[in-house]
């Protein structure tokens, strides 16, 4: 049977609402049968009525949604967060406190202190809180972490990883409501490009890596005159298993479009992936030639097979990948275990890098313990 899916956030116009849209529903999993779409109520219901929800569960407000919903015999079993950041951790909170399983976009919260409660409500009510790290749900992710894992690469000595693009490059731009609340802290928090682009990247060195950030040291920039948060940052890491870490991020890299790529090298080889080529992962064995491993293809470990659905060399893209992270979801949601799935321990773990951070940074690279206290 199908479940219930209800949406906060991600109204007409967003830049992610589509693509929570297309995933949740790719695979016959999820029905949208209540959602809070937007900032302005009334277009909110609308769009809402026109995606199919019915007048009476098409809410104005995320709080009218919890009132209508809780009561309900047939109500949301999964609720996703696709609101600006400073609202998540109350979103967040309020629905797991009421019993329901919740998808969060990144950053989960402002503060490390919020990230603790959410695992906390999590741990306690039993409810999912799932995070949409959704990059790494695309098939060859999952094939490089495979690899690491089975010792492909030996021991990890370096990860090197961007995630810089250019689209808040123009600072004729920078007014737009939908760029100037990311580098406004009362909507975007301490951070804004890191917060924003960088946690993916590390989310994902430790990802492929399966090794956690243990600390950092960050230079922040802001390069367009009026922005209160850094536009640009350039973070090195080490993880608690020794390998070193590189990270740039940065939103005003003219020409770069996503701009989002890692690098991992062992001493035994090195894997290169960009996800403006999802498909295509760059193996080299020391002193041997580079291969590309390609998704579809034979001899796929069982996770890059299981997580893609067309031929061989047919993209599939990025609505794909997050449809990756429902289906995990979905299956968690009835009791089967699904490792890899980002979870709120996921989502805290970046809000401590965060805060080390934009610590190191005002201490002028100062090395920042990144672990979250609750998890050393
Ligand atoms: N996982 C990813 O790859 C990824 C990619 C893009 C954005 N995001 C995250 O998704 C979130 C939204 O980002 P975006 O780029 O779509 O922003 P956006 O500004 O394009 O859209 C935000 C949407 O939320 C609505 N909204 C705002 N406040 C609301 C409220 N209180 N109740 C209901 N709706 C509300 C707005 O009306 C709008 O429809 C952010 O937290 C961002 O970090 C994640």
């Amino acid at each position: 049977m199908k479940l219930n899916w209800g949406m906060i956030g991600g109204g007409e116009g967003s830049q992610i609402g589509p693509a929570h849209r297309l995933g949740a529903q790719a695979d016959g999993l999820f029905t949208l049968a209540a959602a809070a779409l937007d900032a302005d109520g009334a277009k909110g219901r609308a769009y809402a009525q026109r995606l199919g929800v019915a007048p009476a569960r098409a809410y104005g407000d995320w709080r009218e949604m919890l009132a209508g919903e809780r009561g309900r015999a047939e109500r949301v079993d999964l609720v996703t967060v696709a609101t600006p950041n400073a609202t998540h951790f109350e979103i967040t909170k309020a629905f797991l406190e009421a019993g329901f399983h919740v998808l969060c976009e990144k950053p989960m919260t402002m503060s490390v202190e919020e990230g603790e409660e959410i695992v906390r409500i999590a741990r306690a009510s039993g409810r999912i809180c799932a995070v949409n790290y959704c990059y790494s749900a695309y098939p060859m992710v999952r094939e490089m972490r495979e690899m690491v894992a089975r010792g492909d690469l030996g021991r990890i000595r370096l990860v090197v990883t961007n995630f810089s693009h250019g689209h808040h490059g123009n600072a004729a731009d920078a007014d737009n409501p939908r760029v100037r609340w990311r580098y406004d802290p009362a909507m975007a928090g301490v951070s804004g490009q890191f917060a924003d682009c960088g946690i993916h990247a590390l989310h994902m060195a430790s990802f492929i890596t399966g090794d956690q950030v243990e600390k950092l040291s960050a230079d922040f920039a802001s390069t367009i005159a009026g922005r209160a948060l850094e536009d640009d940052a350039m973070v090195n890491f080490r993880m608690i298993g020794g390998a070193v870490g590189r990270l740039w991020t940065s939103s005003v890299a003219i020409g770069r479009q996503h701009g989002f790529d890692i690098q991992v090298f062992g001493e035994a080889g090195g894997l290169a992936w960009a996800s403006e080529q999802p498909d295509q992962v760059y193996y080299t064995p020391v002193g041997g030639r580079k291969q590309i491993i390609e998704k579809g293809e034979a001899g796929l470990s069982d996770e890059a097979a299981r997580l893609s659905r067309v031929p061989v060399a047919h993209p599939e893209g990025f609505p794909l990948a997050v449809a990756n992270i429902y289906v995990d979801l979905a299956a968690a949601i009835r009791g089967e275990a699904r490792d890899g799935l980002p979870l709120a321990e996921d989502g805290l773990r970046s809000m401590a890098a965060v805060a080390a951070a934009v610590d190191s940074a005002r201490a002028k690279g100062a090395w920042v313990d990144a672990r979250p206290p609750m998890l050393r």
